[in-house]
């Protein structure tokens, strides 16, 4: 029996089990989507590589970091519904090696030879900002085939950047490391080429700006793969190895010595941080508590109570003593705002309630991200809103005003934001509270979530609406059937693209996390977060009145 079985409301035992079997339904879909990524290039591709006696991404990654640590992966389901493979032939993460946080990124060499498409571009894009924002060393554990030939019009230009990233982070001392297991050529050869430090395997590393064939075309030269850009010649030669590795292990050694060297120091120290307590009432219980239909709604504060350290440890003799610190309670019931630590680390918390803001939750809101800014504490916002009210009443209370200074609070706030997509996040609420656009250090998708410019069957409506009154402005009869296969069309589709599988496959979100992992995660973005020092604004748009 869990920890928070008295919580439940009487009568609502029945109801419970079937959000719980919905919501692990999803989990399941999820897991499987999951897999695909794993899977890599498939059975075929996979067996030839290890036939080749080579480590796959995963294990390479799992030899770097440090034993029993976690590796918080990023962007698992990146290009999926597109046409490349679930994962885009890249994994990135962090995780940590000889104790200090990394960035990790790994080319997969069983799809497509590791060749970056336009979504690999994406996810290593996404990975840079993560190492910039947060002051990260980063590891590439290169294996690749370069750009994906037949959509290099989508790559060459903008895959420039991907260089500019390394050296732009050395320049900022963060220190970027290139452990090369295969091949690295043409534009690849710059990954190595622009790193800080470079480890090559023996025998596996081809690092070159032109293979063999392309050389003979060239310049009528006749090469080999080992003198124009093997291991050895690199290590002995051209000096663009540091390390020459005997194998693939040797090379995971020698790059977790170089960090180990590296003399990173964070802005707060874990030592710095109080005791803290596991939740006071059991994660578990999140599968219960999220309906299956987002109509229903929540209350936060249980969702809360699951991922905040509990009250047994923490801040003074007497612990934490309250987990939650509730920020005006009593106003803008639909946004709850307060105070709390998660692994010791303290955050405040704004988390939808009833599904809409109104304009005190707006205005709340304005307050409390202000007052987190004066006292450099970082932000978490939990989504389940379906927007800003609309009505008349609304619209003369002035609510795109105080929706406004809402989204000026958060748009220049400067405290790091995280962000968790429950439930419903529609319209301008998705903004409101901290969506993609505006540039949240992490953000994270539960599988109950939606996201869209509104409700699919609202979109639908909207849309015959407008159909409706142009026919009826032309003079023109309406086509009722045609309106109602339309309708349905579209809601299916809007239902389909608010998906969180799908919004994380167009790299909208960081990844799609089981509800019970959540206090783990946002326990790591915040340790990540703690690279650099944290200092809030004052300096905020002008406040419309
Ligand atoms: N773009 C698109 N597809 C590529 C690719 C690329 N750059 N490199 C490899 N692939 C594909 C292959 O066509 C093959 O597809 P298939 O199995 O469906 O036929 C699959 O990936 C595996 O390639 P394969 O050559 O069998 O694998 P390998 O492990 O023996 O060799 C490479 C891998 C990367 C060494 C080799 O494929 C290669 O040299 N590719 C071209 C590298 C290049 O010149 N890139 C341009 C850089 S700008």
């Amino acid at each position: 029996m869990s920890a928070d079985t008295d919580l439940t409301p009487p009568g609502t035992e029945g109801a419970s089990m079937t959000n719980r079997e919905a919501l692990l339904e999803k989990i399941e879909a999820l897991d499987v989507e999951h897999a695909k990524a794993v899977a890599g290039g498939g059975e075929k591709y996979v067996a030839r590589h290890r036939k080749r006696g080579k480590l796959l991404a995963r294990e390479r990654i799992e030899l770097l970091v440090d034993e029993g640590s976690a590796f918080l992966e990023l962007s698992p389901l990146a290009g999926w519904g597109s046409d490349f493979a679930v994962g885009a032939s890249l994994v990135t993460g962090i995780g940590v090696v000889e104790g200090v946080e990394c960035l990790i990124t790994a080319n997969d060499p069983t799809v497509k030879g590791g060749a970056s498409n336009p979504w690999t571009l994406k996810k290593a894009f996404r990975a840079s900002q993560i190492a910039e924002e947060n002051g990260l060393p980063t590891i590439a554990l290169v294996e690749s085939g370069g750009a994906d030939l037949p959509t290099q019009k989508e790559i060459f230009i903008p895959g420039g950047r991907m260089f500019r990233d390394i050296t732009r982070a050395s320049a900022d001392r963060r220190p970027t490391i290139a452990l090369v297991f295969g091949n690295s050529t043409a534009g690849g050869a710059y990954i190595p080429g622009m790193s800080d430090y470079t480890v090559m395997v023996k025998e596996g590393a081809k690092v070159f700006l032109g293979g063999p064939p392309l050389v003979k075309m060239a310049t009528g030269e006749e090469s080999d793969d080992e003198s124009l850009g093997g291991a050895e010649m690199h290590a002995r030669t051209s000096g663009l190895a540091d390390y020459l590795a005997a194998d693939e292990h040797d090379a995971i050694r020698l790059g977790r010595r170089i960090v180990a060297r590296l003399n990173q120091a964070k802005a707060r120290s874990d030592a710095a941080l109080p005791p803290y307590s596991e939740p006071d009432l059991d994660p578990d219980g999140l599968l219960d508590l999220i309906p299956a239909d987002l109509k229903e709604p929540f209350d936060p504060r249980e969702v809360i109570l699951r991922i905040v350290d509990g009250t047994r440890a923490g801040v003074g003799p007497a612990g934490n003593g309250v987990p939650f610190d509730e920020f005006k309670p009593l106003y803008g019931a639909s946004l709850v705002t307060g105070w709390a630590r998660i692994h010791g680390r303290p955050v405040g918390i704004l988390a939808n309630a009833q599904g809409v803001l109104f304009s005190e939750e707006a205005q709340k809101a304005t307050q409390f991200i202000q007052l987190a800014n004066q006292v450099d504490t970082p932000l978490l916002f939990l989504h389940n809103t379906t927007g800003y009210m609309v009505g008349a009443e609304y619209e003369q209370g002035g609510i795109i005003k105080h929706g406004a200074q809402m989204i000026n609070a958060v748009s220049n706030s400067k405290v790091p934001h995280l962000s968790v997509v429950m439930g419903a996040s529609y319209g301008a609420g998705n903004y409101g509270m901290n969506g993609r656009a505006f540039d949240p250090r992490f953000l994270f998708t539960w599988p109950s979530a939606k996201s869209a410019v509104m409700g699919p069957a609202q979109l639908a409506g909207v849309l015959s609406l407008v159909a409706r009154a142009s026919a009826e402005a032309k003079g023109a009869p309406y086509d009722e059937e045609g309106d109602a296969g339309m309708r349905a069309f579209v809601e299916q589709m809007v239902e389909e693209q608010s998906l969180p599988h799908f919004l994380s496959g167009m790299l909208y979100d960081d990844g799609v996390i089981d509800p019970r992992d959540t206090r783990t995660v946002l326990g790591i973005c915040l340790s990540v977060i703690d690279h650099q020092p944290i200092r809030g604004t004052d300096r905020f748009g002008v406040f419309r009145m």
